[in-house]
Order: C-alpha cells, then structure tokens, then sequence
C-alpha cells in the first residue's frame, strides 16, 4: 500500500483543517508507506501574494509535524522542491483531453462565469494532481468528497496512457480514492450551517490551532446552540445544525461516533455538554498547540524537514519518471 496526498498550504489553521483531513493522514502513517505534500504549485493557480505563500508553506509543514506527520516514518515535502512533479504534469498534458478537464466541477465553480480570464493552471490543475499521484505510482490516496472527480481523472489519464505507451505493460497504477466515513465536516461555532473557515471575520467561530486552554474553553462555552436537551438519537439532529457540529465534533476527537456520544449524553443541556466538549477539545489540542507553536517560530528547521523530503520524493518519482519519457519515446 503506497499513499499519497497533498494538500494546499494556507495559513491560520484549525481545528476543521484537523479533523477534516490532517489526522486522518496522522493515521495513515501505520497503514502503509505514505507520501505527503504541500500542494504549493496548486496554489499558484488563483491569485495569490507570493510571501503569503512561502510563509504558508512554512506554515502547513509546522502543523503538519505538530499533529503528528513523522518525517522519519513518512516522506513530507513540498512540491516544488520535486520537479518531477511539473515534468510529469508536462507529459500527461498529451493524454489529458480538454473535455475530460472542462467537465470537473471544481473548474466550473471556481471560474464561474469568466473562463475566459481564468488561468490556465487552474484549468489544468488536475493534470498536475493526477501527476502527483501517478508520479508515485500510489494505491491510496486519502482525500475529501471535494476530490473524488480528481481521482476518477487521474485513473481515466492513467488508464489512457497504459493503453496508448504502455506496450501491454501498465506504466501506472490506477489509484484508489479513500474517503474518510468520519470525513468530518466542522462548521463555525457561531453558525452551524456555515463550514468552520479562516476567513470568517470573528474568531469565535473557530478553534485555531493555537489556541491556548482558556481561549478554546471560552469559544465552546460562547459556541451557539439552542434550548433543547441533547436527543439520545441522532434523528433527534435533525433540524439542530449546532448541537449536531458540537456532537460531531465531540465525535471526532474521541475517535467514536455520533450514536456513541448521544448514548452518553441524550437528556443533558448544553451546561453539561459543553464543558465536557471543552475539555476533550484542550487534552486532544493542547500539546498540537505547544509543539506547532515551537516549531513555527523554527524556520531553519522546517526547511530542514522539508529538504529531506524532498530527497527523499524525488529518488522515488526518478524511475516512473525515467520509464515515462522512455514510453514517449523521448530522448533524454
Ligand atoms: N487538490 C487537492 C485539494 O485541494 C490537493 C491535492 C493536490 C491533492 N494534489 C493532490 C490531493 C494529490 C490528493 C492527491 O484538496
């Protein structure tokens, strides 16, 4: 089982950048020999500031380790520093077909009405994650519902390719999505219909990773919620977007589930809930806290860390690379 994933760096991470993908990788690690990476040149696909992107670059690489990446048991880079990456996505450019890319919903959301003025990266973004997998000849690749449509392109350009070069040898293997069932979705503490999101304007709608004891106690006891006593069911859920965020998130970070919890807590206010939430929140995040914190002040180390990644990466992308041009018949 190889696994591999990226991820985009962004800055002001919390606890949805958590549960939602960073600690399903943390698990990973024992399943298999994983691959992770900052998704750096994605990012370059929709304006960005270019020192916002190396910092977050930092950034992501700091809590990633902080959550419990262990680069001696995992292979953590950035994309950029492997070039493999960019000479991949160059070559499957010739088996990618513009209806194939025109029809990702991805693309169509985020060009909205102006494909005319979008850019070509974002175009073929997915090229460049579909290299990012083949590249590695991954089995697995953990990601979000938001993904899947990547994943099925990255297989259709695989497929294409083994057919078209592959002299009845498949050059790639065809990669499997994994979908975390408990792919928790983390909505704001002041909105539960709302996704938890570093651009909300207040900061009491999300638990950054930051945070320390007393701030996180405080945002749960303000989060907002309604009258009713938790139900024992989670039909009892239903109509109740805040009540279900706290108990899915309780969920979460016990490593349980939503049955689990109402079981413990059906018939009980939010006075006895919450404090509970909290204190589970504090001894599940508080060492990530302390140890993000240290490290993200270590620019020197991080670096560090991700150089030896990208070794690392780029000696195991070297021979499907070679075997790529070789099939093309280019000459190198
Ligand atoms: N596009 C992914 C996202 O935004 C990030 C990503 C880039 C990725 N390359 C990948 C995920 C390869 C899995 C495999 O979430």
């Amino acid at each position: 089982m190889r696994v591999v994933s990226g991820i985009q760096p962004t800055g002001n991470l919390h606890l949805g950048n958590y549960l939602g993908a960073i600690r399903n990788w943390v698990k990973m690690q024992d399943q298999g020999e994983c691959l992770f990476f900052l998704a750096d040149l994605h990012a370059i696909s929709q304006p960005h500031v270019p020192a916002e992107l190396t910092a977050n670059t930092r950034e992501m690489a700091a809590a990633l380790i902080a959550c419990g990446i262990d680069t001696d048991k995992s292979v953590l880079f950035n994309q950029t520093q492997v070039p493999a990456h960019s000479q991949m996505q160059w070559l499957l450019n010739g088996t990618a077909r513009m209806g194939w890319l025109n029809r990702m919903t991805q693309w169509k959301d985020k060009a909205g009405k102006n494909r005319e003025g979008a850019s070509v990266a974002l175009f073929t973004y997915p090229v460049l994650q579909a290299a990012d997998v083949l590249l590695y000849q991954a089995t697995h690749v953990p990601v979000g519902e938001d993904q899947k449509q990547h994943l099925e392109l990255a297989r259709d350009i695989a497929q294409k390719f083994n057919n078209d070069f592959g002299n009845g040898e498949a050059i790639f293997t065809l990669p499997e999505p994994i979908i975390p069932p408990e792919a928790a979705r983390i909505m704001s503490l002041r909105d539960g219909t709302a996704k938890m999101s570093k651009s909300d304007p207040s900061d009491m709608s999300r638990i950054n990773l930051t945070d320390d004891a007393d701030t996180i106690m405080q945002k749960i006891r303000k989060a907002k919620t309604d009258p009713e006593p938790l139900p024992s069911e989670k039909d009892g859920l239903a109509g109740r977007p805040e009540a279900e965020n706290l108990v899915g998130i309780y969920a979460a970070l016990e490593g349980s589930n939503v049955d689990k919890v109402l079981a413990q807590f059906g018939g009980q206010g939010f006075g006895t809930f919450k404090p509970a939430l909290g204190e589970l929140m504090v001894s599940s995040l508080a060492p990530i806290a302390e140890r993000f914190n240290a490290l993200r002040q270590d620019v020197a180390a991080i670096d560090a860390a991700l150089r030896k990644g990208a070794t690392k990466a780029g000696a195991l992308a070297a021979p499907t690379l070679d075997r790529t041009y070789a099939a093309m018949g280019l000459l190198r």
